[in-house]
């Protein structure tokens, strides 16, 4: 049965009725039009769709609308303050770090969550937080040099 939601979603208050059981992910695409977060295996495996929660990263599509209630949830269209870009997108631009793009979003969601609380990450520790966030295309290497740049940047 259809339940009332207020999320608040990068920076924003939105009101929803949907069953409480229904993907965070579902909410934000479908309802809210925040397209930037993927569908990819929908099981919590593959980190297309992480978005950060309370500030750390997780599974959109494995986290029901009724664990998010009060919680401050960041989208990657979240990570830009207006028509300014994050330090990653820059450095993923640069480093030309995305062939399809289809695993970027999340991947630039479990990188900022590291560089928030770690502003000179080493690159095990940048291959640690990517770790759960795959890539088929094999942009892994690109992506490391990325978020390393935008450290440094
Ligand atoms: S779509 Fe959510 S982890 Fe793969
Ligand atoms: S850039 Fe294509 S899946 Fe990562």
């Amino acid at each position: 049965m259809a339940e009332h939601f207020r999320l608040t979603v990068n920076g924003n208050e939105s009101e929803l009725e949907a069953s409480p059981d229904t993907p965070l992910l579902y909410a934000l695409r479908n309802d809210l039009g925040l397209k930037g977060t993927r569908f990819g295996c929908g099981n919590g495996q593959c980190g297309a769709c992480f978005v950060l929660i309370d500030g750390h990263p997780a599974p959109a599509c494995d986290t029901p609308l009724w664990s998010v209630a009060g919680k401050i949830i960041t989208t990657v269209e979240g990570l830009s303050k207006g028509r300014e870009l994050h330090p990653l997108h820059n450095a993923f631009l640069a480093e030309q770090a995305a062939q399809c793009g289809y695993c970027t979003s999340g991947i630039l969601i479990s990188a900022a969550a590291l560089l928030a609380k770690n502003l000179r990450p080493t690159e095990r520790e940048v291959r640690e937080a990517l770790d759960r966030n795959l890539c088929r295309c094999g942009s892994h290497n690109r992506m490391v040099r990325a978020v390393l740049r935008a450290a440094r940047e």
